[in-house]
């Protein structure tokens, strides 16, 4: 069975729509008026276990707003969810025990205590015994690197550093589901690539269910084998992170390498597409996917060709033509 499914979830949040000034807001006493926001519009997805799973979407495409209903924070409009069995918001205790929820823009951790007592506080709530409690931040602070940090005060850790104790924050009941909003947002790139590792290692160690959002695509890329691309509430693409270019990539880059002073001249070959380089001896250009072969053809005619390269359009540059487009 999967651990996360999740079926036709909807979420409308109203808003009230504020008239400008004095007289709007007085207006507003007698009467109000609303505006909907469907932030999350049947959303229907399965996770089994183990899977690490990348949600991705531009800016307020209802990516937290889903997690936050997985997590029990938010009740759905209509629609069902059930994550290792439970209802999330139904908010039982077996389930507090085994998911987090991370959310990379919040913070979750006591500003005034040193992380060791935050860690400790949090331990607490969750009745985690001391030993247990010392074997896990001992090899989490390992990992990642903050063992020194312990008894520094939260509010004075670098950014990179409080995340890291965040995340150590939410492992500490050993959660067999993680919902991670944006846990590398803002972070140094040497701190990012720290995080991305650990998260790797738990995920492959511990067989934990994670689904993912992050602004980077570094982090989808080296994590995630499959993404859920979400827009204005709706789901667009699930499946694997590759695919997603087969599905949207319009283009591929041809480089072709020939004689020194062969390349031909720029004009004879906008013919075949858009000039991305050129030097005297090589040419790179991006080509229409279903024009690459008979491209490639006439330029073999055309030009003394002694090497070419057929590459991908990076995927970042993919999912912001998607997201431009929509
Ligand atoms: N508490 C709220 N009240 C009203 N609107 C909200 C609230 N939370 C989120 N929204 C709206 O719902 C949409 C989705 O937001 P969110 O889930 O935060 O997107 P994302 O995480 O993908 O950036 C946005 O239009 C946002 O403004
Ligand atoms: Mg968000």
């Amino acid at each position: 069975m999967p651990v996360i499914q999740v079926e036709k979830l909807t979420k409308a949040f109203r808003t009230y729509k504020k008239k400008p000034g004095f007289r709007g807001a007085l207006a507003g006493l007698f009467h109000r008026e609303y505006e909907q926001t469907l932030a999350a519009k049947d959303v229907s997805f399965t996770v089994e276990e183990g899977e690490f799973v990348g949600f991705l979407g531009p800016n307020g495409a209802g990516k937290t707003t889903t997690l936050k209903m997985l997590a029990g924070l938010l009740y759905p409009t209509s629609g069902e969810a059930r994550v290792l069995g439970y209802v999330p918001w139904e908010r039982q205790d077996g389930y507090r025990r085994q998911f987090a929820l991370l959310l990379g823009q919040k913070n979750q951790l006591w500003w005034d205590l040193p992380a060791r007592e935050s860690l400790e506080l949090n331990a607490k709530i969750y009745g985690i015994a001391a030993d247990s409690f010392e074997r896990t931040v001992g090899e989490l602070t390992e990992l990642l690197d903050v063992k020194d940090k312990l008894n520094v005060m939260v509010r004075e850790l670098s950014l990179g550093e409080r995340m890291k104790m965040e995340l150590i924050a939410s492992l500490l009941h050993q959660p067999k589901v993680l919902f991670l909003d944006e846990p590398t947002i803002g972070l140094d790139v040497v701190s990012q690539k720290k995080v991305r590792q650990f998260l790797r290692h738990h995920n492959a160690t511990r067989k934990t269910t994670i689904l993912l959002t992050s602004h980077y695509m570094a982090d989808i890329q080296e994590l995630c084998p499959r993404v859920i691309i979400i827009d204005h509430g709706t789901i667009f693409f699930d499946g694997r992170l590759h695919e997603v270019l087969d599905r949207f990539a319009d283009f591929k880059l041809v480089t072709i390498q020939c004689e020194s002073g062969e390349s031909g001249s720029a004009e004879n070959l906008k013919k075949y597409g858009e000039v991305v380089e050129q030097t005297p001896a090589s040419i790179k250009l991006k080509v229409k996917r279903d024009r690459v072969i008979p491209v490639c053809k006439a330029l073999l005619d055309e030009l003394l060709v002694s090497d070419i390269d057929i590459q991908e359009v990076p995927i970042e540059d993919v999912i912001r033509q998607i997201f431009a487009r929509q």
